[in-house]
């Protein structure tokens, strides 16, 4: 009888767990980290960003604008507190339209959260009384 011997190269054995290991990586052509950034104001360069970086890096730097991410509503609403507090501008419609598409777009939602947020009941006891805090509770916003 004719013995089969695998004609596999060692070699080439040992490339298919290398093979796995690099599978994933075209996925990474999705991930924000290969957009393109500017380098000055560290924001995403996409539709709008000139507007962007035009009208909310004069009071504050343009990272705690790509530090945040929120809904269109949270950032909406982020605006008008800072409109209403703050001293910001009004926007024209348009130009606000475009402020509000291009941060709802590249500083959404986060997605990536490594796990749900924790429940109230399972937070530790908060210190500080938020309900009898007048000034916080006025607006819920933040505050400084
Ligand atoms: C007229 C001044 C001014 C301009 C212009 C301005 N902001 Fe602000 N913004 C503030 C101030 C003041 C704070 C509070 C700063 C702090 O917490 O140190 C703030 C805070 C923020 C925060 C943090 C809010 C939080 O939850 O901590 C974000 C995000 C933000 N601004 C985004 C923007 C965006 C987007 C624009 C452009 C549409 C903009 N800002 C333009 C004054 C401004």
């Amino acid at each position: 009888m004719m013995k089969i011997k695998a004609s596999v190269h060692p070699l080439l054995l040992a490339a298919i767990p290398v093979t796995l290991l690099l599978a994933p990586l075209p996925s990474l052509a999705e991930s924000p980290a290969s957009k393109e950034i500017d380098p000055d104001s560290g924001m995403v360069v996409a539709d709008g960003w000139k507007i962007v970086k035009a009208n909310c890096i004069a009071c504050h730097s343009a990272r705690l604008v790509t530090q945040n991410n929120g809904s269109r509503a949270r950032w909406e609403s982020l605006i008008r507190w800072m409109q209403d507090t703050q001293g910001l501008w009004q926007f024209p419609p348009e130009m606000e339209t475009t402020i509000l598409d291009y941060l709802t777009e590249h500083y959404g939602p986060k997605t990536d959260a490594r796990r749900a947020p924790l429940l109230p009941s399972q937070l530790p006891i908060n210190p500080y009384d938020v309900k009898n805090d007048k000034e916080n509770s006025a607006t819920g916003e933040p505050t400084a």
